[in-house]
């Protein structure tokens, strides 16, 4: 007998998968699920089923799905952010190494010679095509310091570079984890004045969106290299794109292929491959099959964008009740008047709110707490109420 299932709008590696629970079984249709799995599939336009209690995207970016409308109907976003960081700073890596020697030029050279007999003699008269600069010695200024650019610092720490970071909202663990040597900026201009290469890792928001603008580029070095493997919308690229024409900007590296970018000079495209690693997959679907598995089971909510962190562990009374309400005055009052009113004990109760929502979890002694669930539905700053155990 199964209690829950759920759908997945793109493929999600099986080790995830199989991290549900023996009551969570997967359905084909969408209006059936009760918690929906995506990896970057467009949301936006989706309609959803009044059954739907959440949706896990197994990444860290959730700019494809509508998080403050699914808010608003009581549906539970979450992301797995630090799963696939260390697949993106590897290819970050790979980015500077690439922006800085013409490795793929010299590789496609070496490719269009193949038939030839004399390419070993060729290859000494051609090499210096395709010679660079190293990224030893030259400054790095990291944009957003949260899992991927914390890791990002730290790597090209040890690969010689001098590292800025900037990030007004660093975490006390990340700040922790960069290394001393990183030289901690307040004022974002002086990434764009100083540093050689600059990469960004800030979600896309409306408050980033295109922060990477034309006034921005106008403060950056002649032979500044861009590399953006967060969200394209993070940067003007018509502004880049003019400024990469006139030789303002060495190169921009990215992993967002679109048509603003896409016949640009000195542009190195990749197709959205940062997180795709076995490693990363893996990692992500596992984190948000047990973020899933722990709401629809316990009620518990971890990495939420929306709602949140609410944790009362496993449920060892009788029964627990979700609500999901306005974050209101007195309605924790109204919910224990009822729970009183109804001759029940309440065992154990928390209550937390983010922005407009709050979420409270009541475990109590009952053998039926429909009653109960009834009359919290009556209530008018209730949003939704759920029967977790
Ligand atoms: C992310 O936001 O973490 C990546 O876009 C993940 C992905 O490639 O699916």
């Amino acid at each position: 007998m199964f209690d829950y299932k759920y759908t997945c709008l793109n493929p999600i590696a099986q080790v995830g998968l199989d991290h549900f629970s023996s009551n969570i079984e997967k359905t084909d249709s969408v209006e059936d699920a009760d918690v929906i799995l995506v990896r970057s599939a467009k949301m936006h336009e989706m309609q959803f089923s009044d059954k739907l209690v959440a949706v896990a995207r197994a990444g860290a970016g959730v700019n494809n799905i509508p998080i403050d409308k699914l808010a608003e109907k009581g549906v539970v976003v979450f992301n797995t952010p630090g799963a696939n960081a260390n697949g993106v700073k590897e290819l970050v890596i790979c980015g500077l190494l690439l922006a800085s020697r013409d490795i793929i030029g010299g590789v496609e050279w070496v490719k269009s010679e193949l038939d030839n007999p004399e390419i070993d003699k060729l290859v000494e008269k051609q090499k210096k095509k395709y010679a660079g600069c190293e990224i030893y010695g030259k400054k790095l200024g990291v944009i957003g310091l949260g899992a991927i650019g914390q890791r990002v610092a730290d790597a090209a720490t040890a690969l010689g570079m001098e590292v800025y970071g900037y990030d007004p909202y660093i975490s006390i663990d990340a700040a922790w984890n960069l290394p001393r040597s990183v030289k901690h900026i307040k004022d974002v201009n002086d990434i764009y004045r100083e540093c050689d290469y600059i990469t960004i890792h800030v979600p896309a928001l409306p408050s980033t969106t295109g922060m990477i603008n034309e006034e921005a580029i106008s403060l950056m070095k002649t032979n500044a290299v861009i590399l953006n493997f967060a969200r394209d919308i993070l940067v003007d690229e018509t502004a880049l794109v003019k400024a990469l024409k006139e030789g303002r900007i060495r190169k921009y590296v990215t992993d967002f292929a679109n048509m603003t970018v896409a016949d640009a000079p000195n542009v190195i495209i990749t197709p959205h491959i940062g997180a795709s690693t076995v490693e990363a997959e893996d990692n992500c679907a596992v984190m948000a099959v047990s973020e899933l598995t722990d709401f629809l089971n316990n009620g518990n909510i971890k990495n939420s964008v929306n709602f949140p962190t609410v944790d009362l562990g496993e449920c060892s009374t009788a029964c627990r009740i979700a609500i999901i309400h306005k974050n209101v005055p007195s309605v924790i009052s109204k919910f224990s008047t009822i729970v009183a009113n109804e001759n029940m004990n309440i065992s154990n109760m928390t209550n937390k709110s983010r922005g407009d929502i709050a979420y409270t979890l009541i475990d109590v002694e009952a053998e039926n707490s429909n009653p109960l669930i009834a009359k919290f539905e009556e209530l008018d700053d209730v949003v939704r109420v759920r029967k977790v155990k």
